[in-house]
């Protein structure tokens, strides 16, 4: 049963779709679907570090009100970013259906948004457990180390083995569990765990070049369609190596985007740093962005955004004053390697987290919720999260007996409950039931006026209009087909 628009539908719904922008009628008679992405704004907005001061003017406060003024501004904050997950994560939908039709009901099965994790199965004892474990929790994912190129290339061509391990235990995974998001880590980071015993290290000037380009020409080729993002730089900001040594900042530096994308076009090109929300490399970031990449024409699209964060130094003003920030260049930005802990300097030479569970499970909701809550950022990667099987000790939200810790549980239901969206429509009045959701993918059911259950998947992308309507019925089934073809690839407009 197809919906006309000139027949079944009444002109209030009508009236309804044109308001909603919806209008466009197709030869069939059909609704179509205009569900659009957000056009993201032009990134070269010039931002520079002079247009912000961290500095917040210094005030005398009594020393009895200062407690009082604090739990103020904290609910005050609070309250700011509850506003702004309402306001970027959701929208209206509507959603039409065939005459006759009850008993509608939506469920969010995958959010727009990205939740994933680093990847690292060959190093977990129990490698099945971890695998079944990451698929449940996470829709995103990066391999910890072996796409780095040290690990990739370890002599001049060899390649053969890491990519076979990748092919195997990564994309393999990734694809299976339709991952919209798989990130290659990285193309270039210039201070090697080998250190100075890695060949490239050892070129000259002309011939590191060269070994670069042919290691992302090379590498972003064999994974085209694979890996759906990159981090093409890693750290370059306190470790720049060969692009200081040899002068490459506006040449190589912007030419490594340029080969990535030359390779795979559809790849979405990151630089990944450290300290940018939690110290003040964020500014420095910026001036590498505006300065070396875009006067190069260099196609990146987003900035990755480490997070590897000591309890003691997280401020959550400070946070949000940076992702403004990184934001107003414009690109995406991407919480890329999140992990919480005490100190960088544990017993053992790695960083420790001596976190009690509920503080650990208290400031990763806090966290979330604000990263969550910034419209620039596409999604939150965490940096491990079990203990028998990451870098940072006893940081996981599980424990090495495989037995989940309180974030483990305050995480999912964030996901499960807080951001998500179900919807029950016993009697649809005229054809149509409006409600507002969370960015996503939903199943959805209805009884049909034969009453048969008709079932299938819808994507509500991120609206321009913040609105989105689909219609339900039979020829939304090659609606659904699209749409979960959509959520293999990333959701939404990038800048171009
Ligand atoms: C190639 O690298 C792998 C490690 O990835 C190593 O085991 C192997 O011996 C290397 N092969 C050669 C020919 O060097
Ligand atoms: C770099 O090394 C190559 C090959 O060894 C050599 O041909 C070239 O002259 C060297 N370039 C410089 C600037 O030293
Ligand atoms: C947190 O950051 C803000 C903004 O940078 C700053 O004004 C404030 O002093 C910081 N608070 C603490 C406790 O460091
Ligand atoms: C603000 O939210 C955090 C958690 O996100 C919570 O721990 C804190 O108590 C809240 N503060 C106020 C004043 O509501």
């Amino acid at each position: 049963m197809q919906l006309s628009c000139t027949g079944h539908l009444r002109t209030a719904a009508l009236i309804l779709l044109l308001a909603l922008g919806l209008s466009r009628c197709q030869g069939d008679g059909t609704v179509a679907f205009t569900n659009e992405e957000d056009a993201w704004s032009s990134y070269t907005v010039p931002a520079t570090a002079d247009m912000v001061s961290m500095a917040e003017p210094q005030q005398q406060v009594p020393k009895a009100n200062q407690q009082q003024q604090q739990q103020q501004q904290q609910q005050q904050q609070n309250a700011t970013v509850a506003a702004d997950i309402a306001a970027h994560r959701t929208a209206e939908f509507t959603v039409l259906l065939p005459p006759g039709a009850t008993e509608l009901r939506m469920q969010l099965q995958r959010p727009a948004f990205i939740f994933g994790t680093a990847y690292q199965p060959e190093t977990a004892p129990d490698p099945q457990w971890y695998e079944d474990t990451t698929a449940a929790m996470f829709w995103g994912m990066t391999p910890e180390n072996a796409f780095k190129w040290f690990n990739y290339e370890p002599q001049p061509g060899n390649t053969s083995e890491a990519r076979a391990l990748l092919e195997s235990r990564y994309i393999g995974f990734a694809q299976q569990q339709r991952m919209p998001v798989v990130r290659g880590h990285t193309l270039e980071w210039l201070k090697d765990e080998e250190g100075d015993n890695f060949w490239p290290r050892h070129l000259n000037c002309s011939e590191y070049v060269a070994a670069l380009k042919e290691r992302i020409t090379r590498d972003v080729g064999a994974f085209r369609g694979k890996f759906t993002t990159y981090d093409v730089f890693n750290e370059v900001i306190k470790f720049p190596g060969m692009l200081d040594q040899c002068d490459l900042w506006d040449t190589a530096f912007p030419d490594a985007f340029k080969w990535a994308h030359e390779a795979d076009p559809d790849a979405k090109l990151c630089i990944n740093d450290f300290s940018l929300i939690e110290a003040d490399a964020g500014p420095k970031m910026i001036k590498l962005i505006n300065e070396h990449l875009l006067p190069h024409g260099a196609p990146i699209h987003c900035i990755g955004i480490q997070a590897h964060l000591t309890i003691d130094g997280i401020n959550m003003t400070h946070m949000k004053q940076n992702l403004d920030l990184l934001a107003e260049t414009g690109l995406a930005l991407y919480i890329t390697e999140f992990s919480l802990f005490s100190t960088w300097e544990g017993p053992n030479g790695r960083p420790i987290s001596y976190l009690d569970e509920d503080t650990q499970a208290d400031t990763t909701v806090a966290l979330f919720r604000l990263w969550y809550s910034h419209p620039a950022v596409r999604g939150i990667f965490m940096w491990g999260w079990w203990d028998a099987n990451m870098w940072v000790q006893d940081a996981g939200i599980y424990r090495a007996d495989k037995t989940p810790k309180k974030a483990a549980a305050a995480i999912q239901a964030l996901w499960e409950s807080e951001w998500s969206s179900q919807v029950y429509v016993p009697q649809p009045s005229d054809g149509f039931a409006t409600f507002r959701g969370f960015f996503g993918s939903y199943d959805w059911s209805y009884v049909d006026a034969d009453g048969a259950t008709q079932r299938g998947v819808v994507h509500f992308g991120k609206g321009r209009r913040r609105r989105a309507a689909v219609l339900l019925g039979s020829r939304e089934r090659s609606l659904a087909g699209e749409a979960s073809a959509a959520v293999q690839r990333e959701a939404g407009a990038w800048p171009k």
